[in-house]
């Protein structure tokens, strides 16, 4: 049976912390997210993908690009997450205006303070519903500082007070704009496996 509960266990799944940055048509924008995975083993096609909402204007970025950069962040970035992660850039003219950063090869914005810095080009996509995953190939890396990486778990354990409210508003409130548009419900159904 599913209750909050395995909602609570299933939370407990979920990546580092990484910043992915995009820009399209002179707009550039960073958001915090923490589910990214690493997706190939081979050092010759290094991939990623990330989960990202359809009503994020990083999604719209990232779509109409096909680039995004994903960042690795440590344990002392929280004012970026804040800067980030808590409010849209639909909201605010230029998030990355206050953010150190240089437009990477790919085109991307490669974020100066990180721990890793990955530039990738969008390969293929997932309609998950609520949220697209975005495949990527991993065309440029940058090496950043060594400090300790910043995990969910550590950033949810060690939220400052002042943040708790917003973070909790901002949850739910993502939580009730799924439910709202039943998007859930509307994913693209997997047809099955074929015969070979
Ligand atoms: C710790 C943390 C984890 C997050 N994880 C995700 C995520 O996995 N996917 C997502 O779409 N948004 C995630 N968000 C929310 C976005 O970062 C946030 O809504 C952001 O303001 C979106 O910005 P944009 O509209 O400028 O793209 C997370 C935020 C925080 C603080």
């Amino acid at each position: 049976m599913l209750t909050n509960d395995s909602y609570e266990l299933l939370r407990r799944l979920a990546s580092p912390l990484v910043a992915v940055t995009s820009a399209h048509g002179g707009r550039t924008n960073g958001m915090i997210l923490d589910s990214a995975i690493r997706a190939s083993i081979s050092p010759e096609h290094p991939r990623l993908s990330v989960y990202i909402h359809k009503w994020h204007l990083s999604h719209e970025l990232v779509w109409a690009s096909g680039r995004f950069g994903a960042h690795l962040l440590t344990q002392d970035q929280f004012d970026l997450v804040h800067h980030l992660g808590f409010r849209s850039g639909r909201e605010e003219k230029d998030k990355l205006a206050a953010v150190p950063h240089r437009i990477g090869e790919s085109g991307v914005p490669v974020l100066e303070a990180c721990h890793a810095a990955f530039e990738c080009r969008v390969i293929n996509t997932m309609d998950a519903g609520p949220s697209t995953l975005f495949l990527g190939e991993v065309v440029a890396t940058h090496a950043g500082n060594t400090g300790t990486l910043l995990t969910a778990d550590y950033f949810r354990a060690n939220l400052p007070a002042k943040w708790r409210e917003e973070f909790l508003k901002n949850y739910r409130e993502a939580q009730d704009r799924i439910r709202d548009l039943a998007a859930v419900n509307d994913v693209r159904r997997w047809g099955g496996p074929t015969a070979p």
